[in-house]
């Protein structure tokens, strides 16, 4: 596992960039463009650790998925559909995705419909939640499983439901792994208690095999990108104020996408340009989906200047190209529907605040104690190294700004947001930062460095011990 050393930011950050593709829309590429009639074309699609994790489960279950590396962090993908029903029971462990023009049926024989096989997702929270809800659907046996971190991670937020609906899946004390039987499934009305679209995504990926409608009543505007590519692909999929309906009955249709960038991995350049003197940033293609664009809301609310040009949509999703430039930020509060639009943007959030006027705090977001790490108390403890003053609450955190930082010698704990929010704490620090294991960044957003490089930052490796998957 590498560790990254970064250097305080003495001049400012500048530059025309992309970032990778969005980590959410390509898990469901992958696993939609599987279970289509005809192929798919997705292009700039994201070849990070979480995402890949996905294809490889994916390519296990007999789905021919042909790559082309068009440049290192963006693939093209051409996906052989094979039809509702047309998945094989698969699992091979641990194997590594195929090779560029490598086909699936290169796997090892099928084995008997009845015997589960282990589908290992690694780190990927969404790749084991929205298949879950997949081979609910389907008439083989497979188990679900992953890293260390992901079997910490709650599961019967997704096993509820699903066993609602029919569905014979059972958990390991509420976590991985997963064990799912063939069942016959049927709708269900699913007043949801938290804002997850993972939830929402597995349940509509099972309603897809029901017999009968699915009505699901959102507690928050979880993102939507579920719902778009059904919709893209000519599945019967509604919205009625905050209700999501699925009627089943029909085949998907291929489709041709091209992913865009990550709105995610772009607040990271996002809050380093707001917080670097005389920066001026602009980052093409991103995602502009207004269930992602939280953070957006929260910077202008303090202060920050931004832009958006050459506003488009592509695969039913708006992007556009987003310029940032440096200004003076003062203090907000958030919560509620802001915190879910934001809810994985709340680590790098808290480094902004730090550079902020006044005390800025987020409440209702008590999820963050359940993603990758307890994103509260894991970042409070990080960043005070730095000299942010930060104070945890149960659902939430406040910090007090503006800070100056010092550079500290501190830790991702395996947690990519976390891993980059640090790196750009590090810029904003008057002496450098060494951040251990930080090669976890890759697990969405591969040439982070390369593209903070390319700004003007100046963060280099540091080579180290390995990291388990
Ligand atoms: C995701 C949904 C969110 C988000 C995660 C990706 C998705 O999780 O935090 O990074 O792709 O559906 P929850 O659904 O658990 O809020």
């Amino acid at each position: 596992m590498a560790s990254l050393l970064v250097h305080p930011q003495t001049t400012p950050l500048r530059g025309r960039v992309t970032v990778p593709g969005d980590k959410s829309i390509s898990h469901r590429a992958v696993m939609l463009g599987a279970i289509a009639q005809g192929t798919s074309h997705v292009s700039r699609w994201l070849p990070a650790g979480d995402p890949l994790a996905t294809l490889q489960a994916i390519q296990s279950l007999g789905v021919p998925i042909h790559i082309t590396e068009t440049e290192p962090t963006a693939w093209d993908l051409v996906i052989e559909g094979q039809g509702m029903r047309g998945l094989k029971p698969g699992g091979a462990v641990g194997r590594e995705p195929l090779a560029t023009g490598e086909s699936s049926s290169a796997l090892s024989p099928q084995p008997s419909a009845l015997s589960p096989h282990t589908l290992n997702l690694r780190h990927a929270g969404t790749g084991i939640r929205l298949l879950a809800g997949l081979m609910a659907g389907q008439n083989f046996a497979t188990v679900l499983d992953g890293s260390e971190q992901l079997r910490k991670r709650p599961m019967r937020r997704i096993v509820t439901p699903l066993r609602q609906m029919g569905a014979n899946i059972s958990d390991t004390d509420g976590r991985a792994p997963l064990t799912i039987l063939p069942a016959p499934l049927h709708g269900i009305e699913l007043p949801m208690n938290v804002a997850s679209a993972q939830v929402k995504s597995a349940v509509l990926l099972a309603a897809l095999y029901a017999e009968g409608e699915t009505r699901i009543l959102e507690a928050g505007p979880s993102r939507d990108h579920t719902e778009r590519l059904l919709v893209a692909m000519g599945a019967d999929v509604t919205r009625q104020d905050d209700t999501v309906i699925l009627r089943p009955g029909y085949d998907l249709q291929a489709v041709d996408l091209i992913v865009p960038a990550d709105m995610s991995s772009a607040a990271f350049l996002l809050v380093a340009a707001a917080g670097v003197p005389h920066s001026h940033i602009t980052i093409t293609h991103v995602g502009l989906n207004e269930t992602r664009t939280g953070l957006l809301d929260i910077l202008t609310q303090m202060g920050a200047v931004t832009e958006i040009a050459n506003a488009h949509l592509t695969g039913g999703e708006p992007v556009g190209d987003l310029t940032i430039r440096f200004n003076e930020l003062h203090s907000t509060d958030i919560g509620g529907s802001l915190v879910v639009r934001a809810i994985d943007e709340m680590p790098i959030w808290a480094v902004a605040a730090s550079q902020s006027a006044g005390v800025s705090t987020v409440r209702d977001a008590s999820e963050l104690r359940v993603k990758e790490v307890d994103r509260i108390a894991v970042l409070a403890g990080e960043l005070r190294k730095m000299g942010v003053v930060i104070t945890e609450q149960a659902d939430g955190f406040s910090v007090t700004g503006p800070t100056r930082l010092n550079g500290a010698e501190v830790d991702s704990h395996d947690d990519h947001r976390l891993g980059m929010s640090l790196a750009v704490a590090a810029l904003l620090a008057d002496s450098p930062t060494l951040i251990h294991q930080a090669d976890c960044v890759a697990d969405s957003f591969p040439g982070f460095v390369e593209t903070m490089q390319a700004l003007g930052a100046n963060m280099t490796w540091v080579e180290n011990e390995s990291r388990e998957s």
